[in-house]
């Protein structure tokens, strides 16, 4: 039995992600047709959603990451976030979007887009492949989401709990014990 088969219960498979992002990347293709996109990764969590997307864009893209952490007050992100890996190029006057992983109270994106916007890009829209919207503090506009979840604790697909389970192909949902 797979390593997670005990703790993880299939919430998206993989074939359900990539149909979604497919869709993702085709109207992002149509969206940005003749600027110049840069995808923003948000480490670590976004990198399996930002290889998959990228590739369902059909135009050409770069790509950088951030790393960011937050500090958490208790169990929730208290919105204080620092920067633990900064972008390798300037992005002034270029085209950004963020991508991540999820948006669960909003603060960490809250905190990038002001931080991003500081540094006068052209444009910076907001990808996610997942949203619970019923944990936003903080309203945050989402330019391309992939699935709306509810309050549910999910791992894999880059998602972790303790840093395990990143590299599950799907999205699942821990089991309660
Ligand atoms: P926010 O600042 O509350 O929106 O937190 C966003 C970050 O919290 C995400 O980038 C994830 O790293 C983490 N996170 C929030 N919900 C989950 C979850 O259900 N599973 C795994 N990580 C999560
Ligand atoms: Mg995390």
């Amino acid at each position: 039995m797979p390593f997670y088969e005990r703790d993880v219960d299939v919430l998206f498979d993989s074939a359900t992600l990539n149909a979604r992002i497919a869709e993702l990347g085709a109207a992002i293709t149509k969206d940005y047709q003749g600027l110049e996109l840069t995808l923003v990764g948000i480490m670590k969590g976004s990198v399996f959603f930002l290889a998959a997307l990228a590739q369902a864009i059909d135009m050409p893209v770069t790509l950088e990451l951030m790393g960011v952490s937050s500090y958490h007050g208790g169990t929730e992100t208290t919105g204080e976030v620092r920067i633990t890996h900064d972008l390798t190029k300037p992005i002034h006057n270029r085209h950004i979007l963020v991508v991540e992983d999820i948006i669960d109270t909003g603060l960490t994106m809250r905190f990038l887009l002001e931080n991003l916007a500081a540094r006068h890009p052209a444009s910076v829209k907001v990808a996610c492949l997942l949203e619970k919207p019923s944990r936003a503090k903080v309203k945050i506009p989402i330019d391309y989401r992939g699935f709306v979840i509810e309050d549910k604790f999910v791992v894999g697909f880059g998602l972790d709990w303790g840093e395990r389970y990143r590299n599950l192909p799907f999205i699942g949902v821990m089991k309660a014990d």
